[in-house]
């Protein structure tokens, strides 16, 4: 019997997060057995902004043995790098042509990037959700579980695949966002209004998947809160309370509700003690299964030769048929 196909990837850059756990990789694995999965380190994506060549092999490397530390299983599921499939690259300039400059102005992702990268706005960044849309397009993915940052891309994958089915036929099969409906956006420990990211430039606020249990118990301690003590959920109120307690649900499978009546009334110093030994009990293990798994690169490229060969043919098939609609020579 076929499974319905799941796509979803994260960009090697940077160091992989808590958020990215949350908002990603922990819905990966909880849906890796109902779908037909590819999972995907999106190193043509990382480019947009300037890399060192050998720390990107390195972290393509690094990523892959965290996503199985994680639990992802790569001998069911294909994880790959992007560049390692010509047909990302291929697909995005064809997919290019069907996306409309001022939907590309309006993605926020842009915007922010620009302003963050504004000595290298390159037309890269610009065309990001193209090759997003491509990703995804390319395999006839059925869904893609995202944080919700992501959302907007794939609206736009979506407006994509529908405007090409609507000129050429039923070529795509036009993908299902999934958002977690807990942990899709999980803020920066010190800025708890803007979200956790992976390339922060201050580490202590966000904790990484990597990072030594006594620092990520450390930086819990000083995540910025407020000071009124009192433990409740109120994102715009208490945005650094609200986000601590959204990470403790995620980690804990508790629901929010039953954590703020637990520790209501008892101040931050118990509610952060508590989260940060249950952010520490996911991660050693974590890390323990990651060193194994670093520690056999023929291991590590054998999954990732495996996956992309397959990838390989999976994708061939959809651009065969994009070629024959298009009209270009077989
Ligand atoms: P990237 O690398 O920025 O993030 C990878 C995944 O982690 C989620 N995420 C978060 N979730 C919750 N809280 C956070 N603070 C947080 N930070 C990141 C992201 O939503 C994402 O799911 N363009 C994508 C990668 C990509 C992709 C794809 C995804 C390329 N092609 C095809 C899905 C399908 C990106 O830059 O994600």
């Amino acid at each position: 019997m076929t499974r319905p196909v799941l796509l979803s990837g994260i960009q090697p850059s940077g160091q992989l997060t808590l958020g990215n756990y949350i908002g990603a990789i922990r819905n990966w694995k909880a849906l890796e057995d109902d779908y037909d999965c590819l999972f995907l380190l999106v190193d043509l994506h990382a480019i947009t902004v300037r890399q060192d060549p050998a720390d990107l092999r390195r972290r393509c490397r690094e990523f892959l043995a965290l996503y199985i530390a994680c639990g992802l299983n790569p001998e069911r599921s294909q994880i790959f790098a992007q560049s390692q499939v010509r047909g990302h690259g291929h697909l995005a300039w064809i997919l290019d042509c069907y996306a409309m400059v001022g939907e590309l102005n309006r993605m926020t992702q842009f915007k922010d990037k620009s302003r963050k990268h504004a000595d290298n706005i390159n037309a890269g960044l610009f065309n990001y959700p193209v090759l997003m849309a491509a990703d995804i397009l390319l395999y006839q993915t059925q869904l893609v579980p995202v944080g919700d940052d992501q959302k907007q891309h794939l609206e736009l994958t979506r407006d994509i695949a529908q405007r090409f089915n609507t000129l050429h036929g039923e070529v795509f099969t036009v993908p299902e966002p999934f958002i977690p409906p807990v942990g899709a956006r999980i803020m920066g420990l010190q800025e708890p209004t803007a979200k956790m990211s992976k390339s922060d430039d201050a580490p202590t606020n966000a904790i990484y998947l990597l990072d030594e249990p006594k620092t990520i118990t450390r930086k819990i301690k000083r995540a910025v809160t407020d000071t009124d003590g009192e433990v409740r959920y109120d994102p715009q109120a208490k945005p650094g309370v609200s986000n601590l307690l959204q990470i403790f649900a995620a980690v804990s499978g508790r629901d929010i509700d039953s954590l703020v009546n637990e520790y209501a009334g008892g101040g931050y110093g118990r509610l952060k003690g508590d989260l940060a030994d249950a952010v520490v009990a996911l991660i050693e293990p974590l890390q323990a299964r990651y060193n194994e798994f670093q520690a056999d690169p023929a291991l590590l490229d054998g999954i990732l030769t495996r996956a992309a060969e397959n990838a390989n043919a999976r994708a061939e098939a959809t651009i065969r048929r994009v070629h024959e609609v298009l009209g270009f020579l077989q």
